[in-house]
């Protein structure tokens, strides 16, 4: 179902039998929205957010490409983020059975203006379905369509802001004993501790290194466990801006860091390299379930 959202920007929603949502912008290819069963609301979407042409939407799932954060020449976490996206009606198979899910198939490609800041030549398709469980799953493909033989590197993340109900009550496993980036203080390395990641008093922006695939964000007030699970994308990005940043950023509320959580699934550290031909692969599974996971 595609419908009108705001300032005459299109929204593609997707329903699961089972009631589960998901609503997607093709400014972006942006999520916006995605719900469980019972409706409520699992995203974090500002209530500033501005969906207005450049700027990219705050809130959801962001796609970062071809560039994340400002690691290199293009604006901040590329430029993926804010084109217009279109349908790809004519989708490769996909190595998932896309039995019992609804699922959208969008594509991107570089204008003449983007071939200007990044000379390259790429499409890049994005399937986007939801199954039963409401479990939502995110698979990217991109490839490198040079014709002038030269390849082209680029780094990536899925950056999902999830809704938390308290951050001072979650808590993030499967990141423990891993080497760190810290954003906050010039990307130095650091070993993160035995135990599981905990949100207290200033900003956090920390790249982990080489993470396992499966990661759990717990909500303790809500009962409830977010679970990524990853392929293709080695590092994991959490972040929260924390008072300071957040009274700094204009389409971000003053107190909304107190209910949101970025868990990015990315490939940062090591930049992916694909030559004219080459396709890369990159997906995540976001699902919730309701209790806390022993493991
Ligand atoms: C995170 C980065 O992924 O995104 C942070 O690690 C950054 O450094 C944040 O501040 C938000 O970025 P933006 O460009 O959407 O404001």
């Amino acid at each position: 179902e595609v419908v009108k959202a705001i300032n005459g920007l299109e929204k593609v929603v997707l329903r699961e039998i089972q009631g589960s949502s998901v609503e997607i912008y093709l400014y972006g290819a942006h999520v916006t929205s995605w719900k469980n069963e019972q409706g409520e609301e699992l995203l974090f979407l500002s209530s500033k957010a501005i969906f207005k042409p450049p700027k990219p939407i705050r809130g959801g799932i962001p796609i970062c490409f071809p560039q994340f954060s400002n690691l290199g020449s293009l604006e901040a976490h590329g430029f993926a983020r804010n084109r217009l996206w279109g349908f790809d009606d004519d989708p490769p198979p996909f190595p998932v059975d896309a039995a019992n899910k609804v699922f959208t198939d969008l594509i991107l490609r570089p204008t003449k203006e983007d071939f200007k800041i990044w000379p390259h030549s790429f499409e890049y398709r994005l399937r986007i379905a939801l199954g039963p469980g409401a479990n939502l799953m995110m698979t990217s493909r991109i490839r490198n369509t040079n014709t002038d033989g030269k390849p082209f590197t680029f780094t990536f993340a899925y950056h999902t802001y999830f809704s938390v109900s308290d951050i001072s009550e979650v808590r993030v496993e499967g990141l423990e004993t891993l080497d760190y980036l810290d954003n906050c203080k010039k990307r130095e390395r650091f070993t993160e501790q035995g135990d599981s990641i905990t949100f207290e008093e200033s900003e956090v922006d920390k790249i982990y290194l080489s993470t396992p695939t499966k990661i759990a964000v717990m909500d303790h007030e809500k009962k409830r466990t977010f679970v990524i699970r990853k392929e293709g994308l080695p590092d994991a990005v959490v972040w929260n801006p924390w008072e300071k940043k957040s009274k700094a950023m204009v389409d971000f509320g003053d107190e909304e860091y107190k209910h949101m959580l970025c868990v990015e699934a990315a490939t940062v550290e090591k930049p992916i390299t694909l030559k004219p031909g080459e396709e890369w692969r990159g997906r995540q599974q976001l699902s919730i379930v309701s209790k806390k996971l022993d493991s």
